[in-house]
């Protein structure tokens, strides 16, 4: 097998192990997905400044997101039928995470269940909501994930309403899969990947079947989300979802200076600047291109963090020069996962952390906390 160095060279060998209607899902924005495409253009016309001749021992890469220590500011970003990319996709990538000393986020509409990722961990995991109609599921939702010790409740304020992502309607997205000839010969061409899911048991959305009202059954992500997220929700409803969780809180989706002036107000430990990887409003700008504004804007008044587009300890670096205290990982650790299971996404962690480490250093700083807008080059 190719040696893994790039987070590219992982995603060409999940193109080739995962059924193209779960890699498809990962790689692909709304619509024209320019705003996909976007957010990593936008990181590789920033510029780094080269620095010479300094001390370049005891480097670290340590720091803190939302207070909690971190190996590197690098977090796994929430991500729906992660568990389809790999048999026990989001237990496995909790526990690479884990022992990289980064925190995971699960998503709502994960495989594998909060109990699930909580009995193969040790350490506190976070946890995304989406908010639906059923409030009553919500609040449910919100003491398991109190019960399961998460550390963090991540709320997702941007997909009210699902972004259209063309690739997904003409799979047919669902899961399991519907078992169609031309899914059947896309999987058996996957063998791995199939004998990963006859060894399992989990296979559907295992936080909401059996939990949500009425849904024993659920396979369609699209038409499910239509018909159950709440497209009522707004800033009034955050001040009960912070009360009923009590703990730290994260908003995530903020690609806006007053939008991220009204998540400041409601008293939330962090926000995300990003646009769902390009997977909600197509057309939007960049999360890089958007974060030098919500930090000019709000930055001495809340935490950020960033996501969308990062493929490298590069792009991790310019975030922080940018004024981000933490970074997430959506496609990356998935790619990972899908290429190689659990220690797939370890290698996704290992390749942003060395390009992250050597990046730092060939700028001339030494520690992760020193970092700002001085490594950026003038163009
Ligand atoms: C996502 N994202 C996401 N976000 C969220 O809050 N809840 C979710 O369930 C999902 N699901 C999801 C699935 C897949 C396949 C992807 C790629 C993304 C968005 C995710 O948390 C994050 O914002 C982006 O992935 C960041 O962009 P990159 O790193 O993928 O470019």
């Amino acid at each position: 097998m190719r040696k893994m160095l790039t987070i590219a060279d992982l995603k060409d060998l999940a193109r080739r192990r995962v059924p193209t209607m779960f890699f498809d899902y990962a790689d692909s924005g709304a619509w024209t997905e320019s705003t996909y495409r976007a957010n990593e253009e936008d990181f590789a016309r920033i510029k780094l400044r080269q620095r010479v001749l300094v001390d370049m021992t005891d480097r670290s890469l340590e720091s803190r997101m939302i207070g909690e220590k971190v190996s590197m500011p690098v977090a796994l970003a929430p991500t729906g039928l992660t568990g389809m990319q790999h048999a026990d996709g989001e237990m496995l990538a909790a526990q690479a995470a884990e022992a990289f000393g980064v925190p995971f986020t699960l998503s709502t509409m994960s495989i594998c269940s909060i109990e699930d990722v909580s009995s193969v961990t040790t350490k506190p995991f976070w946890f995304q909501l989406y908010v639906m109609r059923d409030r009553d599921f919500v609040g449910n939702l919100i003491d398991r994930a109190k019960a399961a010790n998460c550390s963090a409740l991540v709320l997702t304020a941007d997909l009210q309403i699902l972004g259209q992502r063309h690739k997904d309607v003409r799979n047919g997205l669902s899961a399991p899969p519907k078992l169609t000839l031309p899914n059947l010969v896309n999987m058996a061409l996957r063998p791995r990947w199939c004998l990963g899911m006859l060894g399992t048991s989990r296979r559907t959305f295992r936080n909401i079947v059996g939990h949500a009202k009425g849904v024993g059954h659920l396979s369609s992500l699209s038409s499910w989300t239509a018909e159950q997220f709440d497209p009522k929700l707004s800033w009034d409803d955050v001040a009960w979802i912070k009360e009923r969780w009590g703990g730290k809180l994260v908003i995530k989706g903020i690609l806006d200076e007053e939008d991220a002036h009204m998540a400041a107000a409601t008293g939330a430990d962090a926000i995300i600047v990003s646009n769902h990887g390009g997977r909600q409003l197509d057309g939007a700008l960049s999360s890089i291109a958007m974060l030098p504004r919500i930090v000019d804007a709000v930055g001495d008044k809340i935490e950020i963090h960033v996501d969308g587009g990062i493929r490298s300890g590069q792009d991790v670096l310019k975030a922080i020069a940018l004024g981000a205290k933490g970074t997430y990982i959506g496609r990356p650790f998935l790619y990972g996962l899908g290429a190689m299971g659990k220690d797939g996404v370890t290698t996704a962690l290992e390749i942003i952390r060395k390009e992250l480490d050597i990046t730092m250093a060939l700028c001339g700083k030494r520690n992760i906390a020193d970092v700002d807008g001085s490594v950026l080059a003038q163009v």
